[in-house]
């Protein structure tokens, strides 16, 4: 028997998806992360990314403002970081210095990259489609780069990317 899913739940039968923190950064020079499970690729030539945020996430703000954001893979360690960049706002602190997490500036974009993350895009803003309560952020990959431990072409069976299931829980692909 299928039994009917409700409208809150139905996003998780989408689920497990890969988990990023996307780091963003003000004209003036705010930095924030938070944690983004909506995102796809949506074209390999050009390179295209899309995320997935809610439009009053302070998030959105700074990637209106600066039109760039870079996506961090972060491998299964860093789960409490996930959660934590995930369920605090940055618009009332530093949540990248409240988390402690090192970070670099990027190689093509000003927002910041967080160095402990085993993979980076950085990303251009190309365009912004309003959807509901998110705004769809298409980004052109300007670079991109991973650990060569964990990617070479395709990821390697040792890198334990977190997938978000539902709420706190995480699975990681295996054999
Ligand atoms: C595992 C996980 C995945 C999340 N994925 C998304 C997402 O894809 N899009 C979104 O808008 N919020 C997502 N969130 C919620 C935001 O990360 C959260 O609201 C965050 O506090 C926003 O931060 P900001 O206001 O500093 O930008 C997720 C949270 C968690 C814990």
């Amino acid at each position: 028997m299928k039994r009917k899913v409700s409208g809150k739940h139905t996003y998780k039968l989408l689920h497990p998806k890969i988990v990023a923190l996307v780091t963003s950064r003000s004209k003036k020079g705010k930095e924030n992360v938070m944690a983004c499970a909506w995102m796809t690729p949506v074209s390999v030539n050009p390179p295209l990314v899309l995320v997935c945020i809610v439009k009053e996430w302070f998030t959105s703000e700074l990637i209106n403002d600066s039109k760039e954001f870079v996506i961090n893979i972060p491998d299964f360690s860093m789960i409490k970081e996930v959660m934590m960049a995930g369920t605090l706002s940055g618009r009332r602190m530093d949540k990248l210095q409240k988390m402690g997490l090192k970070v670099k500036r990027g190689r093509m974009v000003k927002s910041p990259v967080i160095d402990k993350c085993i993979a980076h895009l950085e990303c251009r803003l190309l365009k912004k489609v309003e959807a509901g309560e998110s705004y769809i952020f298409i980004g052109r990959v300007l670079t991109a780069y991973a650990d060569e431990n964990y990617f070479d072409k395709k990821w390697k069976d040792r890198a334990k990317v977190p997938l978000h299931l539902c709420d706190d829980r995480f699975v990681k692909f295996s054999k």
